[in-house]
């Protein structure tokens, strides 16, 4: 084994002044042979309590396999996941953004604490994957993303179910439109087992933009959790790892500003979520690439939403394998010009090179993509928008199904829980801009996804007649005339602070403005009266998050001065 193989772990196992750390070697069982081969950090976010993580400490065995097989030392270890779907709409959702940067700081530091030569990555839920390449680009050694897999859908009577189906149903419940037994049926059948939620919400997102960046082997997004592929696929990255370190492959090879292009492409093609800006703002930092809000709209705007999947859609993430999976998409991507073919991937061949093996997407037979002459949208559905609301930026996820303009009468909500209480009460009606504040990287801390109050809006038959806004996120499961990241945000005194119940606001996707529409003397009388409210933690976690957290418009990094 040539030792430049091993150039991180020879610290410990060749150096005469490492004892301790050669005795415990031996201690977990490496024989004399062992000590000259590459060690290999298998980072698994499984844990047994949701769906989207229970199999990967299961996955992450093969991967050990795989590793073995290929004259490797794989050492398993695990960091923390949460998931997102069962913290929304309570103050567990706190946790869910910072977890990424947790998970990140998890993997750089044992990584790098036990001199391993390259990690892989076995991840699932939303913040999993952000937080493994955050890692990734920090720790700038061979790296792979094994994705967990998508979920299969649920079936009620005759319906396909996911997860969004179980917020919806609650809203139908608010309207009653669903009867007990309904609702019940519903929830106990919307998550068959394992696997990421099932539409292109943020989990999908990632995997199918960070598999376009070139971070996970080709499929690995389209393999549904309990595809038979999956399993292959973990195998294999053994042998694709080994040749990472021959030819000497890292992350800041592979994760360039043409390559996060290359995902953002991939992102507004698919209709992803809007977390997906937050969080490639963030990658892009990590790997210290300049990435602003502005370049993720440039993408925008030259690429054609063409995909018919959930939220706003038809399909789920497990009928796109059918089709040919993200390769075939991508690969029509960059017939058309839309994709950089040059750079290099975990393969260790370039984008282009992996696409000549993808199958091609045929418009004969399948309806899910569309051509992008005759597109969904002509331009992505992630649009940035300014103005006197957001005068640092803010993200909407506009389809155009909703429209491209909404004025309406502002509803203040203080906190995301008060909009389920108002719908109940019938106080949410045609015409609100519903304003959910203080539920900023700071102010919620942890810029909660409004996941519940989206759902319960629209099964509650209001999603195309009001607008919300906010400075938390929207769950990759959001559809509707949603804007979200509103910077600065509430704590920081942002002008969405300052908004009043029956304001005007108006949204304008074709101008991109936010505008509350006060006079500018208003507005400065208001922020004269504005007082800071306290953090809501100041100890803890969360305390420290509040304290290192950056602005949406930033990645929310905790890593930076
Ligand atoms: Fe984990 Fe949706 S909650 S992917």
């Amino acid at each position: 084994m040539a030792t430049e193989l091993n150039r991180f772990s020879k610290t410990l196992t060749q150096e005469v002044t490492n004892p301790a750390a050669q005795a415990m070697l031996y201690g977990i069982g490496l024989k004399e042979e062992d000590f000259v081969k590459p060690q290999i950090g298998i980072a698994s976010t499984g844990y047994e309590g949701n769906p989207c993580n229970m199999h990967l400490n299961g996955l992450s065995v093969y991967v050990k396999q795989g590793v073995t097989a290929n004259d490797m030392v794989g050492l398993i270890f695990n960091t923390i996941g949460v998931s997102d779907g069962m913290t929304n709409g309570n103050d567990g959702m706190r946790y869910s953004l910072p977890s990424r940067d947790i998970i990140a700081d998890s993997i750089e530091t044992v990584v790098a604490a036990q001199w391993y030569d390259g990690v892989i990555a076995v991840v699932g839920c939303d913040k999993n994957m952000p937080g493994a390449i955050m890692a990734m680009a920090r720790l700038d050694r061979p790296a792979i993303m094994v994705y967990g897999g998508t979920i299969r859908s649920g079936h009620y009577k005759g319906q396909k179910l996911d997860i969004v189906s179980a917020f919806e149903a609650l809203g139908k419940k608010f309207a009653n439109n669903i009867s007990d037994e309904d609702y019940k049926g519903v929830i106990q059948n919307s998550i068959p087992g394992q696997g990421a939620c099932g539409g292109m919400y943020t989990a999908n997102t990632m995997a199918s933009s960070i598999e376009a960046m070139g971070l996970s082997l080709p499929f690995s997004s389209s393999y549904p959790a309990t595809h038979e592929g999956k399993q292959e696929e973990c195998k294999k990255i053994g042998a694709a790892m080994k040749k990472l370190l021959e030819l000497n492959i890292t992350p800041k090879d592979i994760i360039t500003k043409k390559s996060l292009e290359n995902a953002l492409t991939v992102v507004m093609a698919l209709g992803g979520s809007t977390n997906a800006a937050l969080h490639y703002l963030a990658i892009a930092r990590a790997a210290d690439i300049p990435l602003t809000l502005d370049d993720i709209q440039v993408i925008s705007d030259r690429t054609p939403f063409i995909a018919d999947l959930k939220p706003s859609g038809k399909y789920f993430m497990e009928d796109i394998l059918a089709i040919g999976g993200v390769p075939a998409v991508t690969k029509y991507l960059y017939s058309k010009g839309l994709i950089h073919g040059d750079c290099i991937t975990v393969t260790g061949k370039t984008v282009a090179e992996n696409l000549a093996e993808a199958p091609d997407l045929n418009f004969e037979t399948q309806k899910m993509v569309f051509p992008i002459e005759t597109p969904i949208k002509q331009t992505g559905h992630i649009q940035v928008l300014y103005g006197n609301l957001a005068p640092e930026g803010s993200v909407a996820k506009i389809t155009g199904k909703e429209g491209l303009t909404f004025d309406g009468e502002a509803k203040v909500c203080e906190h995301e829980s008060e909009i389920i209480e108002m719908l109940a009460k019938g106080e949410i009606k045609a015409g609100h801009v519903v304003v959910i504040r203080n539920a900023g990287p700071k102010g919620g801390p942890g810029m909660s996804e409004m996941l519940k109050p989206t759902s319960a809006v629209m099964g509650a038959g209001l999603g195309d007649k009001i607008a919300l806004i906010t400075d938390g996120r929207f769950s990759g499961g959001t559809h509707g005339f949603v804007v979200g990241h509103i910077t600065p945000e509430a704590f920081d005194g942002g002008p969405i602070a300052l908004v009043k119940d029956g304001d005007r606001i108006s949204i304008d996707a074709n101008t991109r403005v936010l505008t509350l529409h006060i006079s500018d003397e208003e507005m400065a009388a208001r922020k004269a009266a504005w007082v800071q409210p306290a953090p809501r933690f100041t100890k803890g976690m969360l305390g420290r998050y509040i304290r290192t957290v950056k602005s949406a418009s930033e990645g929310c990094v905790t890593d930076e001065a």
